[in-house]
């Protein structure tokens, strides 16, 4: 029986992901800020911190896969919660994993990145530099300026950052028997997304756009993606970002890739 961890674990394409690892019977170690194995809050240094160890004691030290889905969407008012979660959070929990991961089975980690993460290129990305300094203040001072759309600068700019910092780690836990990528999901029926269709400001915009495959995607269509990057028929993926977005970003970047 192989031991994953799978954070944002409680709702969405984490709860699909653990539950979907659990029917086929592997041990799933569930993070969330609550409802979880460990239950940690993510957006603060002492959450990620306190989340590694319980993670590291439930799983003895040797973890075979690694998910990361907790999130927060652009429509959250705190944005540098935003951030935090989703750049800081995610990050931690992979340099604070890795060394279990690499005393794992075949082991594999996958981010949930998002499409997002291209509409801010890195070298446009106003806190990319920031957030890989792991420099709270000046991520906090570039998102105070950032105007109305500040929850999607934090959003987008931390997902580019995240694939950033995946593809940055790439040579490193190559060399040590770690796979690692991205899966960039466009729009998911999730809490999160719904959370963002009754937002005033961000709701229209999403009830607008269609994906090529004219609908959204369930949690249950990610969570298969992810499996199959975690398991043995992805043995050479590494360091690759999977758009699984109903053909989005081909429509919106049909050049670029
Ligand atoms: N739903 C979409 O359309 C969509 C599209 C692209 C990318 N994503 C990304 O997918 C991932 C999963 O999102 P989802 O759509 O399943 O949303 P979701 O809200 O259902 O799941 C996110 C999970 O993260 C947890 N979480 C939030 N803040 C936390 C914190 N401070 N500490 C610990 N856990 C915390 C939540 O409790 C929740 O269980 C997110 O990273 C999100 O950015 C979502």
């Amino acid at each position: 029986m192989s031991a994953f961890a799978v954070s944002g674990s409680r709702t969405g394409m984490g709860a699909a992901t653990a539950a979907l690892l659990r029917s086929r019977g592997h041990r799933v170690i569930g993070i969330d800020i609550a409802d979880a194995d460990v239950t940690a809050d993510l957006s603060v240094a002492e959450g990620r911190a306190a989340a590694v160890a319980a993670v590291l004691e439930q799983c003895g030290g040797v973890l075979d896969g690694l998910v990361l889905s907790a999130g927060l969407g652009s429509q959250v008012k705190a944005h540098l919660k935003i951030a935090a979660v989703n750049y800081f959070g995610a990050v931690a929990m992979l340099d604070g994993l890795r060394d279990a991961l690499a005393r794992g089975s075949s082991p594999a980690a996958v981010v949930i990145s998002s499409v997002a993460s291209v509409q801010s290129p890195w070298d446009q990305n106003p806190i990319g530099a920031a957030l890989e300094a792991g420099d709270e203040a000046r991520v906090a001072a570039v998102l105070a300026g950032a105007g109305e759309y500040a929850g999607h600068v934090a959003y987008s700019g931390s997902k580019n950052a995240l694939t950033v910092a995946v593809r940055r780690r790439v040579t490193e836990w190559g060399q040590r028997g770690i796979r690692l990528n991205t899966v960039a999901p466009g729009m998911v029926e999730t809490p999160l997304l719904q959370a963002g269709l009754d937002d005033p400001l961000y709701g229209p915009a999403i009830n607008r756009f269609v994906a090529p495959l004219g609908r959204r995607a369930r949690p249950e269509e990610i969570a298969t993606v992810i499996e199959f990057l975690l398991g043995p028929g992805a043995s050479y993926i590494h360091g690759a970002q999977i758009f699984v977005d109903g053909g989005s970003d081909a429509h919106s970047r049909p050049t670029q890739f």
